[in-house]
C-alpha cells in the first residue's frame, strides 16, 4: 500500500481529534483569546458568523435612509441619524475584528460585489416612513439585539464577546426608541394607529424568520458545538417572542402569536414558512414548502443589492436632507 494513501486518513483523524478536543475544552468553559488556539473549523465558523454580523450592521445604514428623509421633526431626524451612526460603529467593530483575521476591510466594504454580501430578508426591505422605522426598531433591532446578546453571553471567542458590550448597550436604546414611538403613534390618531398596525403586519413575520429555519431542519450546528453562539434558532425566536408579544399586547397591537399555557411557550398563528407578496407588501398565511421559501430568500427583498450599491457609489452629504 502506498504511504500517501495511508497518510490521508490518519491526518483527517488527527484533525478531527483536534476539533473534538477544542469543542470539549470550550464546553468546559475555556475562552479563546488568541488565533493560535483555533482549529481550522472553529476559525471558519467564527469568521462566517462575524462577517454576516458585520454585513447586517452595515446594511442598516441605507435601510433607514428613507426614514431619515421623511422624519417629521428635527428631533426625529437626529434620533434616526444617531441610530444609523451607531450601526455604522457596530459594523466598524466587526470589520475591524475581521481585519485581525487577515481580511482587507476596505475591499470588503467598498469593492465586494453587492451580491456577495450576506444579509437577511428583513433588512432587504426599507421602512418607507418614520412610523415604519420605529416599528422596525421595535421588531427588527430587537431581533438583531436578541442575536448579539446571545453572542455576548455565550461566544467562546473572548474579543468578539467583549466587543458586543457596547453594541448591545446601544441596541437597547434603538429598541427602547422603537417601543416609545410605536406606542406614541398608536395613541396619536386613528390614521397613525392604522399605519403602526400595517407596519407591524409587514415586519412581524420577517422578524420571526430572522432566526432562521426551525431547529429540526438545521443541518450545521457548528456554531453551537463551538459555543460561537449559545442558543438555537428556535430558542432565540422564543426569546424574541417573549419580549415582543407582551409589549404589543400591552399597547393593543395585534400580532399573529400568543403564549400557549399548556405548551409553556409562544406559538405562531400560522405554520412556517409563509410568503410575502412583494407587490402588495402583504403576507399570504398559507404554509408553503421550504423550497419556495428558500427561493424567495435567494431572490431577496427590493434593497438586497441596492443598499450596498448605494453605500459603495453614492455621494453622501447634502442629498441626505
Ligand atoms: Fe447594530
Ligand atoms: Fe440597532
Amino acid at each position: 500500500m502506498n504511504t500517501l494513501a495511508n497518510a490521508a486518513p490518519s491526518q483527517a483523524a488527527s484533525s478531527d481529534e483536534a476539533e473534538l478536543a477544542l469543542q470539549v475544552r470550550i464546553k468546559a468553559g475555556h475562552i479563546i483569546e488568541d488565533q493560535s488556539e483555533m482549529t481550522t473549523r472553529y476559525r471558519k465558523v467564527l469568521e462566517e458568523t462575524m462577517l454576516i454580523a458585520a454585513d447586517l450592521e452595515l446594511s442598516t445604514l441605507a435601510l433607514y435612509y428613507k426614514a431619515l428623509q421623511t422624519a417629521p421633526t428635527l428631533e426625529d431626524k437626529i434620533s434616526v441619524a444617531s441610530a444609523m451612526q451607531d450601526e455604522l460603529g457596530h459594523a466598524q467593530v466587526m470589520y475591524r475584528l475581521l481585519k485581525g483575521f487577515g481580511y482587507d476591510t476596505e475591499k470588503l466594504v467598498f469593492e465586494r460585489d453587492p451580491s456577495e454580501f450576506k444579509t437577511f430578508y428583513l433588512v432587504q426591505h426599507q421602512p418607507q416612513d418614520y412610523v415604519a422605522c420605529v416599528v422596525y426598531m421595535l421588531l427588527g433591532d430587537r431581533a438583531g439585539y436578541t442575536t448579539t446578546r446571545d453572542l455576548e453571553e455565550s461566544c467562546s471567542y473572548g474579543p468578539y464577546a467583549r466587543s458586543l458590550r457596547k453594541v448591545n448597550f446601544e441596541e437597547q436604546f434603538h429598541v427602547a426608541h422603537g417601543e416609545k414611538w410605536t406606542r406614541f403613534f398608536w395613541d396619536m390618531s386613528s390614521e397613525t394607529r392604522a399605519r403602526v398596525q400595517e407596519a407591524i403586519d409587514h415586519a412581524f413575520p420577517m422578524s420571526v424568520m430572522w432566526f432562521g429555519t426551525p431547529d429540526h431542519m438545521k443541518k450545521r450546528t457548528d456554531q453551537i458545538a463551538y459555543s460561537i453562539r449559545g442558543q438555537s434558532n428556535d430558542e432565540l425566536r422564543q426569546r424574541w417572542l417573549n419580549e415582543v408579544v407582551p409589549y404589543c399586547e400591552s399597547v393593543g397591537i395585534k400580532v399573529p402569536a400568543h403564549f400557549d399555557k399548556e405548551l409553556g411557550q409562544y406559538v405562531l398563528h400560522y405554520e412556517m414558512p409563509i410568503l410575502l407578496d412583494e407587490e402588495t407588501g402583504k403576507w399570504d398565511y398559507t404554509t408553503v414548502s421550504w423550497e419556495e421559501k428558500f427561493a424567495q430568500w435567494k431572490k431577496g427583498g427590493p434593497t438586497k443589492l441596492s443598499c450596498f450599491q448605494r453605500i459603495q457609489n453614492d455621494v453622501w452629504g447634502s442629498d441626505l436632507w
